[in-house]
């Protein structure tokens, strides 16, 4: 049975989409067969990410509505044959989503999948609350600002009082993405660190992404940053990946002043 990993934050464009793409990327070039579905109703943008938007002919809400079968709707990645992705729809009806329709999605995905990846609209979003429900896992993305922590923190709560496994007596796993990072910030102390992030979330940490322009180029050209051999927060995704498998592996030492990531971690 797959594995429902599900991507999230409290605070809108603090980078889940990013994060989904390049985890379900790395997670299938471990070996793992990943399908990754945007859930984020009305906006697309995995698809872009991804560079799959002009497959696209049936979305989530066509399978759900029995428009047509998964198979059809399920796009396969043109690099990681691996990965599949499933479109979100552009309806403007954001509450399209059905509880226990998502939930049938979901089972007979599991089936097929190891990991189903569920890109998640922010938590004040509607069409939040389905994309957790059924979570083994949950991923909360933050930016190191006060804003984003805070919503983050509210969305930890919110997992822990409305998914299935929670309602079951057993817990969501929870993991803390930091996005955006950037080392010369936080030494001049204008932006939190990553222990003032974790003693706030109180959650392990499972990746440090740091700030990199070249994501922006990424998402135009429609190739996930994931494939840059020389991008640091390239390699930051390919760590969250095999983290994700369970491999341990150590945390980035981010380019910056010198010996600024060993001091976060003493
Ligand atoms: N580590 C990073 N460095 C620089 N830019 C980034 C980084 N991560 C994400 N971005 C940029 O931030 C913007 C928002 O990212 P993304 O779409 O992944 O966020 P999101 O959380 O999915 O947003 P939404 O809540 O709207 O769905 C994008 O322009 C993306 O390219
Ligand atoms: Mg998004």
């Amino acid at each position: 049975m797959g594995e429902v990993i599900t991507v999230t934050s409290g605070k809108g464009g603090v980078g889940k989409s990013t994060l989904s793409a390049n985890l379900s990327v790395g997670l299938s070039e471990l070996g793992k067969k990943v399908v990754v579905i945007d859930f984020d109703i009305g906006l697309r943008n995995l698809d872009m990410i991804l560079g799959l938007e002009n497959r696209i002919v049936y979305d989530v809400i066509d399978v759900m509505e029995g428009r047509c079968n998964l198979s059809q709707a399920l796009i396969n990645d043109k690099k990681s044959k691996n990965l599949y992705f499933l479109p979100a729809s552009q309806t403007s009806d954001k509450d399209i989503l059905d509880r226990n329709k998502v939930k049938i999605l979901l089972e007979d995905l599991k089936k097929d999948f190891d990991m189903i990846v569920i890109d998640s609209p922010a938590g004040i979003e509607s069409g939040f609350e389905h994309s957790i429900f059924l979570a083994d896992r949950a991923l909360i993305v933050s930016t190191p600002d006060v804003s984003a922590v805070r919503d983050a923190d509210r969305v930890i709560g919110i997992i822990d009082a409305k998914s299935e496994k929670a309602k079951n007596g057993e817990e969501v796993q929870k993991h803390v993405v930091i996005n955006r990072l950037n080392p010369e910030m936080v030494d001049s102390g204008n932006m939190l660190g990553v222990e003032d992030v974790l003693n706030i979330l109180a959650l392990p940490l499972i990746g440090v992404i740091p700030d990199d322009s070249k994501i922006i180029t990424s998402t135009n050209k429609g190739e996930p940053i994931y494939y840059d051999n020389e991008s640091e927060a390239a390699e930051a995704y390919r760590r969250i990946a095999k983290r994700v498998i369970g491999e341990d592996v150590p945390f980035l030492e981010l380019k910056g002043k010198k010996g600024f990531f060993k001091r976060l971690f003493g």
